[in-house]
């Protein structure tokens, strides 16, 4: 273990934390933040584990997922879009600007994962291939580009002091359904995160 301490002024996971629930409207603009939060990247590294089992007691603060989707994507070009499964439905991410736009009023996310513990997480994210964007054999570099995103994504939930696990085992066809996925667009994997 790295001896990498969190200095006494990072109130930012806490604050974070603290919000009170926000209701489920249609577009959600997402709270700007500094970029502020000291935790170490060695630290990140070494403390992020797959984890499997969260409280289902305490919902995500806006500004936590704020900060959470801010960490995966700077750009929107990707031909990865990453649809967010929330309490109040299900959400696309919007990079640019920094937003969520519902595309599905159900909560979803037991619905989600084979396995029990990732029911619980309070937040779902859904990584969609868009096969326009990539065609044939460059769908690997889709798959190179989740792999990069859920990594970012893992680091920034442990520097807020979150727990995380990505897995493929979901309830594909299902959730294709219920999302209305057209061919085209391939849920590929998924990844828990909450407290
Ligand atoms: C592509 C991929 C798919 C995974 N799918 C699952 C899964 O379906 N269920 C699960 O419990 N863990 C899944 N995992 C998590 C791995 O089991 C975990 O990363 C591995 O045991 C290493 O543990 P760590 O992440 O704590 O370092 C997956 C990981 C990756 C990278």
């Amino acid at each position: 273990m790295l001896q990498g301490t969190v200095p006494e002024n990072n109130t930012v996971p806490e604050a974070a934390a603290a919000e009170p629930p926000f209701s489920g409207q249609d577009l959600l603009t997402l709270p700007p933040f500094e970029k502020n939060n000291p935790f170490p990247l060695e630290r990140a590294l070494t403390e992020r584990k797959t984890v499997r089992s969260f409280d289902p007691g305490r919902t995500l603060s806006l500004s936590e997922i704020s900060r959470l989707l801010w960490a995966p994507s700077a750009r929107a070009l990707y031909p990865v879009d990453l649809l967010v499964a929330l309490p109040q439905g299900v959400y696309r991410y919007e990079s640019q600007p920094h937003r969520l736009v519902r595309v599905l009023t159900e909560d979803i996310r037991s619905r989600i994962p084979v396995q029990s513990g990732f029911k619980q997480a309070g937040l779902i994210v859904l990584y969609i291939i868009d096969r326009e964007k990539v065609s044939g054999a460059d769908l690997g570099w889709a798959d190179l580009e989740i792999g990069c995103i859920g990594q970012n994504l893992f680091l920034e939930a442990t520097a807020l002091g979150l727990g995380s696990g990505i897995f493929a085992y979901i309830n594909t066809k299902e959730v294709t359904k219920l999302l209305g996925l057209k061919d085209n667009r391939i849920l590929r994997i998924a990844q828990a995160v909450g407290p």
